[in-house]
């Protein structure tokens, strides 16, 4: 079988390394407010370009610590897109706003700006755009959009860590971009970690504040520890562990490698793909982080029986889109209301990608879909 993900393997590939900074965590006995977490802040902030990273404890906390570091609450709308993960809803409901979800652009598969633009009414605070695939979205449309209306901007690129736009890594162009470190991702925790970048300093306070039980950090860090505690504002428990932040350390090094390996496996697809389904489509000035490779065929079902006949994982990614789930039924968004979400969400298939394969698995993966196009 060649699988979507192998995480195993990936722990494997970075053995030593991972194995050595677990041990140096647990021999320090600080599993808690330790120096790992402001270390991977440092390190991650770097690498990113970005003035701040604040860790959390997943990319589903970074969202929710966004919305409050930005005071967006009760009887706000937030707009944002259906074809994801069920996290930019939950994150928007947990501060008592409102979801607006709008169509995509069915080439980026990412929010459409139009399509925001006419959801914007006296109630938006935020737009929420997702880096869907890891192929940016078209954030400075939607900056611009932002600036005009005086909302917020906070951007999902919890699939694209190492996206770039015209050479610069996402992570500066909105007022918080969001990341995950859960374990399926460029970069993958042992489980699951997440964090927020921002270029503003008091928003790097605020997101400590309310994902850290509105204690300041540094109080924490203070020897001796003061007496007394000192709880700013209600918040949440959604810091990242020590041992979490550690192993993220200790993977960073070989981002770029695999970030490159990701690329070339795409390149491998698009070029032995294209013409047989729709491939998908890097944007001019853009990079994609290619966390998945996302074709579309009309004939989804068909060929994802005949890849798993053939020994290839394939999955339907974030489909059917969030206003089709019965979690949010009762929120009265029908099919037909976003339907290029929804075209797209019926033709979409992952195919496996990433640095658990080698080029061979790529090309054992078209040469597969070639032959589903001559038996057919
Ligand atoms: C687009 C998107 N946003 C948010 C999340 C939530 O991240 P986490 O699983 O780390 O909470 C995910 C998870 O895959 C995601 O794909």
């Amino acid at each position: 079988m060649i699988p979507v993900y192998d995480r195993r393997k990936l722990y494997l590939d970075d053995k030593a390394a991972i194995d050595a900074a677990v041990a140096r965590v647990l021999a320090s006995g600080r599993y808690d407010w330790g120096d790992e977490v402001p270390a991977f802040e440092g390190e991650l902030a770097a690498w990113l370009g970005a003035g701040h990273f604040v860790a959390t404890g997943s990319g589903t906390a970074a969202l929710k610590a966004a919305f409050r570091a930005l005071r967006i609450g009760p009887g706000a709308e937030v707009i944002t897109v259906a074809n994801t993960d069920m996290a930019n809803s939950t994150a928007i409901h947990s501060v008592g706003a409102r979801v607006v979800w709008v169509d995509i652009d069915p080439l980026t598969r990412c929010m459409d700006p139009a399509a925001c633009a006419a959801a914007i009414t006296p109630r938006t605070a935020a737009i929420l755009p997702v880096d869907m695939y890891g192929q940016p979205c078209d954030i400075r449309a939607f900056s611009k959009l932002a600036d005009r209306h005086g909302l917020a901007l906070i951007e999902d690129a919890c699939l694209a860590l190492g996206a770039e736009i015209e050479g610069q890594r996402l992570g500066r162009f909105a007022d918080i971009t969001c990341f995950s470190f859960s374990s399926g991702k460029h970069l993958g925790a042992m489980g699951n970690a997440g964090g927020c970048a921002t270029q503003d300093a008091e928003v790097a306070r605020r997101l400590r504040l309310v994902s850290g039980d509105g204690q300041d950090r540094a109080r924490h860090r203070m020897q001796p520890r003061p007496l007394a505690l000192h709880h700013e504002e209600e918040s949440q428990n959604d810091r990242m562990d020590e041992i979490q932040a550690a192993v993220l350390r200790a993977k960073l090094p070989s981002l770029d490698r695999t970030l490159a390996q990701r690329r070339a496996q795409a390149a491998r697809y698009s070029q032995a793909l294209a013409g047989l389904v729709q491939v998908p489509a890097e944007q001019p000035g853009l990079r994609h982080a290619w966390r998945n490779y996302v074709i579309e065929t009309p004939e989804r079902e068909a060929l994802a029986r005949h890849l798993t006949a053939a020994g290839v994982q394939c999955n339907a990614l974030y489909s059917p889109p969030m206003h089709l789930q019965p979690v949010y039924a009762g929120l009265g968004v029908t099919r037909g209301q976003l339907p290029k979400t929804e075209a797209s969400a019926d033709r979409l298939l992952g195919l496996p990608i990433g640095p658990h394969l080698q080029m061979a698995d790529i090309d054992g993966v078209t040469a597969a879909m070639c032959r589903w196009k001559r038996t057919d």
